[in-house]
Parts: structure tokens; C-alpha cells; sequence
């Protein structure tokens, strides 16, 4: 059984533990390497090919802007296929309610015809939001499995749930 993580994640400007701090990895990037290290699993990061601005209060601006249009912003590098594997792990940060949107430029280039889908979030206080009901039309065809949602303040605590999740 192989599997991958496919997740977006920003450093710069963050909230970390309910202060803006600026930090080198992000809170996402954090799980997502807890489950490359304990499933064995390969790592996609998708990249915006324009970063967001690292200040938290522009960002968040930028961000808001692009979903409200609804935009596939350009991403640097695109995951052409996830033919090779069973387990399709999807990781990113709660914005605004739902999944940043190169997580749409990513997840609509890819089949997911018989996959299972492992979905997780870091979030400031809204978990999931309602990524799980994109999330749904995003991954057309797989079985979508229950998510991990993680307060942003604990990713570092949070390698045992990652672990016991994975297990379930
Ligand atoms: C643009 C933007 C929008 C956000 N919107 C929400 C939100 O609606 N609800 C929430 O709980 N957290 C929100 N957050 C906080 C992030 O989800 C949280 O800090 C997350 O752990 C960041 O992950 P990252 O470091 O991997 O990018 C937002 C953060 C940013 C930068």
C-alpha cells in the first residue's frame, strides 16, 4: 500500500498558539511530515507561483479576495498523476472557511477513481469549516475517510493523534 500527503501550507506570519509569530514551518507541514514519517508517505507540497504576502493581515486580505472570485491561482510545480498510490492523504489550512484555493488548482487536475482520501486541517478554531463538502466534488470517485482536524496551537503535541489516526 503506498501513499502520498498532498497539502498546502504557508510560513511567514502565522498564528501559532493564539500569537502572530513568524515561523519557519508551517503548522500543515508539520503533520504532514508526522505522516510521511510514520505511513511511509511520499510528500507533495503544492505552491502558489505567487507567494502569498508573509505579513498575516495581507494575507489574509489576498486570500479572501481569491475566493471570493473564486480563482485557481497558478501553482509553481502540478502533481500530474496519483496513479501509483492507494492512500491519498490531503492536508491544508482552514482559510476562510474552507481550503486555500491552489488546493482547487492541485485537486482538479487529479483522478481520484477508486482512491481513499485521508483528510486533515490545522485551523485557528473552525476545523473543518466546509472543506469537506468541496472537498467531496474535489475528489470525485474516492472514499473519503474521516478527517483530522488540529488546532493550529498543538501541532507539535499532536504526532500520537496523527499516530492513532492513522491506525483507526
Ligand atoms: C488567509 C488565512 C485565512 C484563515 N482563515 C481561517 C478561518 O477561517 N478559520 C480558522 O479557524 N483559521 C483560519 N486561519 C488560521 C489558519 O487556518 C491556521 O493558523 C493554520 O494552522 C495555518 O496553517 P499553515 O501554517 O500550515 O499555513 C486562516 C489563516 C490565514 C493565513
Amino acid at each position: 500500500m503506498s501513499s502520498i500527503v498532498i497539502y498546502f501550507s504557508r510560513n511567514g506570519e502565522n498564528y501559532f498558539g493564539g500569537v502572530l509569530k513568524n515561523i519557519e514551518k508551517g503548522n500543515t507541514e508539520v503533520i504532514a511530515e508526522y505522516i510521511q514519517e510514520l505511513d511511509n508517505a511520499d510528500l507533495f507540497k503544492v505552491e502558489p507561483a505567487v507567494e502569498y504576502p508573509a505579513d498575516y493581515m495581507e494575507c489574509i486580505d489576498v486570500a479572501k479576495k481569491e475566493q471570493q472570485a473564486d480563482k485557481r491561482p497558478e501553482i509553481k510545480e502540478t502533481l500530474e498523476s496519483i496513479e501509483s498510490y492507494d492512500t491519498v492523504y490531503i492536508g491544508f489550512p482552514n482559510w476562510w472557511g474552507t481550503l486555500p484555493m491552489p488546493m482547487f488548482t492541485q485537486l482538479e487536475q487529479l483522478d481520484f477513481t477508486g482512491k481513499t482520501v485521508n483528510p486533515f486541517v490545522t485551523h485557528e478554531g473552525s476545523g473543518f469549516g466546509s472543506s469537506l463538502k468541496d472537498l467531496d466534488k474535489l475528489c470525485d470517485g474516492a472514499e473519503i475517510k474521516k478527517g483530522l482536524s488540529i488546532p493550529d496551537a498543538s501541532v507539535y503535541d499532536a504526532k500520537d493523534r496523527v499516530k492513532g489516526w492513522i491506525n483507526e
